[in-house]
């Protein structure tokens, strides 16, 4: 298991690149599953989920051929229609082979996904829409065995816009007999990037970008290319690592639509921001960050993946701040972490109450999830001396090699074999 050892207080400057969203990805790859012959992907980025959804997917006779950026999958041959535990409860994403396989082959096999670093994340809506669209739906030995002869359209209203759910059943929706809508659907860019290359493929879709998708079902969908979005998360943790340093740098191939809740909460916290052609400059040599409360909510709200990383940042504002996980109540394990560091930090229910302090000190941390992670190599890049953040393997499922960005930009990270976990 690899850990960093990062020698703070380097300030950040530089240019720096985007890479392809990997919730994107994830939902990209399995839409596939929906029609015969090569699609392709590009922009596609080379993570550690995006390696577990390609082994997913061949396990079940899919062939995915990776050229640098570009992702070429081939469905011509598929043999099987399951998704294991042993891949599944590594990444919950998985379950978005369920609403794909059971609309073009009527039948699939996936394994519940199980537990998460933080709380219980249900999979109820997305099998409540495939119900109301015909769908049989058994579980058995943590197993969901779903059948349909064929799906048929329904009228579908979602209690919470899960973004899993919305894209599960946009993609059975798509070859379903008749019209379906999807009430209080997910409006994340990751849903609109997949809803434009369904439409690629043929698929009749009304709505994208909006709360109510109207998807009028088609007989046969063939094999397209679409380009993966820009991901909008490591674009904002990129952001926050050179402001928590008091760096300068210029962000390219972002999409400022997909992150100014976060471009807003940074200039709120008086960091200058300059938005160019293609590019986001960060300036926060000059700023004394200020304290920002920050309550995360669906798109295009602040998104629950920055929390975490909002946190550490606010751990060296001038002040107070209040942040809240509306979508996720129990995702706060980062917070003992960054204590560790000499953060000033209290959790009530889904409040973390951050008092800014006037310095981290390094120390040894461990990783738990993915964004927390991110969140203690943030706090690492601007604490006094040597952070080592233990088992990184989280933090190398949604980020492309991170260390090297931030290294580009002046960051002293090592990526270090451990035996300690
Ligand atoms: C997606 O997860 C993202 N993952 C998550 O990013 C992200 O945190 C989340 O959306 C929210 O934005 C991918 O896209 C692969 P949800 P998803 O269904 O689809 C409740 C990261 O760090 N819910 O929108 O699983 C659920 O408990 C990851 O990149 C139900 O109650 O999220 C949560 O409170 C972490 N029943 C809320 O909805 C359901 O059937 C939002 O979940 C489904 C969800």
């Amino acid at each position: 298991m690899d850990k960093f050892v990062i020698k703070g207080g380097k300030k950040l400057n530089g240019k720096v690149s985007v890479s392809g969203a990997k919730n994107a990805s994830l939902a990209l790859m399995p839409a596939v599953l929906l029609t015969s012959g090569i699609s392709r992907l590009y922009n596609t980025p080379r993570l550690n989920d995006v390696f577990t959804m390609i082994k997913l997917l061949s396990q079940m006779g899919v062939t995915s051929n990776f050229k640098d950026e570009q992702l070429e999958i081939n469905t011509t041959e598929i043999k099987t229609y399951e998704a294991p535990y042993e891949l599944v409860k590594k990444m919950r994403a998985s379950i978005y082979v369920l609403g794909p396989l059971l609309s073009r082959y009527g039948y699939a096999k996936v394994s519940l996904p199980g537990g998460c670093a933080w709380g219980p994340r249900p999979i109820n809506l997305h099998l409540m829409a495939l119900q109301k669209m015909g769908a049989k739906i058994d579980l058995e030995q943590g197993y969901i065995i779903a059948k349909a002869n064929k799906l048929n359209g329904a009228k579908i209203s979602f209690d919470i816009p899960s973004v899993g759910a919305t894209g599960n059943t946009l993609m059975a929706a798509a070859l379903a007999k008749g019209t379906t809508v999807i009430n209080n659907a997910a409006c994340e860019p990751e849903i609109t990037n997949l809803a434009n290359f369904l439409i690629k493929m043929g698929a009749k879709i009304n709505g994208i970008g909006t709360s109510i998708l109207e998807i009028q079902g088609v007989d046969e969908l063939t094999p397209s290319e679409i380009n993966t979005i820009p991901d909008r998360i490591e674009a904002g943790t990129l952001l926050i690592a050179a402001a928590i340093t008091k760096g300068s740098i210029e962000l390219i191939d972002a999409n400022e639509y997909h992150i100014y809740s976060i471009l807003s909460k940074l200039e709120e916290a008086g960091i200058k921001i300059t938005i160019g052609k293609n590019s986001i400059q960060l300036d926060a040599t000059d700023s004394e960050i200020k304290s920002v409360d920050v309550s995360t909510s669906v798109f295009p709200g602040f998104p629950t993946d920055m929390q975490a990383q909002w946190i550490a940042l606010m751990s060296l504002a001038n002040g107070t701040a209040n942040v809240t996980d509306t979508i996720y109540f129990d995702r706060f394990n980062h917070v003992p972490e960054l204590v560790r560091l000499g953060a000033d930090i209290v959790v009530n229910d889904n409040t973390a109450r951050v008092v800014g302090v006037k310095k981290l000190t390094g120390a040894k941390v461990m990783s738990t999830d993915l964004r927390a992670s991110a969140s203690l190599v943030l706090a690492g890049l601007a604490a006094e001396g040597t952070t080592e953040v233990l088992r990184v393997y989280h933090l190398d499922r949604g980020y492309q090699k991170i260390e090297e960005k931030l290294n580009s930009l002046g960051a002293d990270i090592q990526r270090v074999q451990s035996s300690e976990y």
